[in-house]
């Protein structure tokens, strides 16, 4: 792909705040149109896609879905292809992250976090793929460091996550050499909403980076940027973007 995203159309999953909306800016910024997929953050996506399309006429449309209803996976590629008439890039951003001890590990959870962070990517870039491959498109997987180093008590979000990696790998094999398929790992970016993450936590995390801070979404959102617009040699990789805490892990 040129440098330029101009004239190239993106699927964002997870994209209205936090790092998505930092992925869907950064692209937007470079030039591409974005299909910002969100569940339940209508107000935000709203903001977001008003915010962009007042700095480009049409250029960012919404489509809403529980990433947990399979069947729904191929509509949303489909909506994107309505709408654009084209797909360049599927960023698999959207991610469910609680813990969930041994003892206390349950079918909803294992549905509900396998289902958003490894099975919703595996079949929406399945459903991309043919559009991908008439675009020389890219596919890139918002993975965690700790898919290599399980994060203590996220049984089944570490090895979704794990899994993801291997998908990021597998399919760089099945889609190559028209699509590209790469990863990018996050560490300590923006702190769970829900609290659970508190200050003495939160201290712990980043005295392990080497750079003894968070990062901040775009940081993530620039190392989505590389691999989709200046990375033509680049396939089956996944790059830490993390202050260097997986060296200390
Ligand atoms: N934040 C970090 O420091 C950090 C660290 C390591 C890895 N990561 C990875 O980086 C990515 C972005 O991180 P983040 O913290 O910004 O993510 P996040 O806020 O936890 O989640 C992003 C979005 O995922 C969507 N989502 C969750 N479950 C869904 C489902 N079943 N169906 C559809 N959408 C669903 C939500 O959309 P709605 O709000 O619209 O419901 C949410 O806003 C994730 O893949 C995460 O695992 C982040």
């Amino acid at each position: 792909m040129p440098e330029s995203l101009s004239g190239k159309v993106v699927l964002v999953t997870g994209g209205a705040k936090r790092v998505g909306a930092a992925i869907v800016r950064r692209l937007h910024r470079e030039g591409a149109s974005v299909m910002l997929h969100y569940r339940g953050s209508e107000r935000e996506a709203n903001a977001l896609r008003s915010e962009l399309n007042a700095a480009r006429a049409n250029s960012v449309a919404l489509v809403q879905a529980d990433l947990l209803d399979l069947a729904g996976l191929a509509e949303i590629v489909r909506n994107a292809v309505n709408r654009f008439e084209r797909i360049d890039a599927l960023v698999n951003n959207a991610s469910a992250f609680f813990p969930t001890p041994v003892g206390e590990m349950t079918q909803a959870t294992w549905e509900s976090l396998i289902g958003a962070n490894l099975r919703a990517p595996l079949f929406l870039s399945q459903a991309a793929a043919p559009h991908l491959k008439k675009t020389n498109g890219v596919i890139v997987n918002i993975t965690d460091i700790h898919a290599e180093r399980p994060l203590k008590n996220y049984v089944i979000y570490s090895i979704a996550k794990a899994g993801l990696a291997g998908l990021t790998r597998s399919l760089a094999r099945e889609l190559g050499p028209e699509v590209r398929v790469n990863g990018v790992a996050p560490g300590p970016i923006a702190w769970p909403e829900d609290g659970s993450f508190d200050e003495v936590a939160r201290q712990r995390v980043i005295s392990n980076t080497i750079l003894r801070r968070t990062g901040d979404p775009d940081d993530v959102a620039r190392a989505v940027y590389y691999l989709i617009a200046e990375a033509p040699y680049v396939t089956g990789q996944i790059i830490a973007v993390d202050g260097g805490r997986s060296i200390n892990l």
